[in-house]
């Protein structure tokens, strides 16, 4: 099985997804990170030299090696599901998972994070008000997914029972 887990900067895509993992003894992938360690840079570096557009590229590539392993937890980049048609090539492959969250809680999580070009130098307000437009756009794509999940006080062992359903 594939599980994607989707969702905003903040969602705890990562956090879950290691500790899943380490559950279901799958590999856990993080985009981010793979294409970082893959190009050398890191994500901040890539969005300032060579631009968006070359960091979502990035992501697609992935993407379409990853729908071709197997037994894999990814933790996604937030922007993931919202470009080209990632979302149907994720739903086709694997079991997608939204981490949802309320803007509040991911404003209270992304508040004092670092390595996020797209948040970098907004204060609290800034930061809500993107958060909540940016969210606004992304929930079409990020509702697509096949479980959602709230994921304020999630316990993993919750979201493993509800994952173990869903593909049954
Ligand atoms: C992004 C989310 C980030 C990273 C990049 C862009 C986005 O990943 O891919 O900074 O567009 O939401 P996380 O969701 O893992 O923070």
């Amino acid at each position: 099985m594939r599980i994607f887990l989707i969702g905003f900067m903040g969602s705890g895509k990562t956090t879950y997804g290691k500790a899943l993992a380490g559950i279901m003894g799958y590999d856990f992938i993080d985009m981010d990170e793979c294409i970082s360690r893959g190009r050398q840079k890191s994500v901040e570096q890539i969005f300032r030299e060579d631009g968006e557009d070359v960091f979502r590229r990035h992501e697609r590539d992935l993407l379409a090696r990853l729908v071709k392993m197997e037994n894999i937890v990814v933790s996604t980049g937030g922007g993931v599901p919202c470009r080209e048609d990632n979302m149907e090539l994720i739903n086709r492959h694997g079991l997608s998972v939204y981490l949802k969250l309320e803007v509040r809680h991911i404003v209270s999580r992304l508040l004092h994070s670092s390595g996020r070009p797209l948040i970098s130098g907004k204060n609290k307000q800034e930061l809500t008000i993107y958060v909540r437009d940016v969210l606004k756009k992304r929930s079409e794509y990020y509702e697509r997914a096949r479980l959602i999940i709230d994921a304020w006080n999630l316990k993993t062992a919750d979201l493993h029972r509800e994952i173990q359903q869903a593909a049954l």
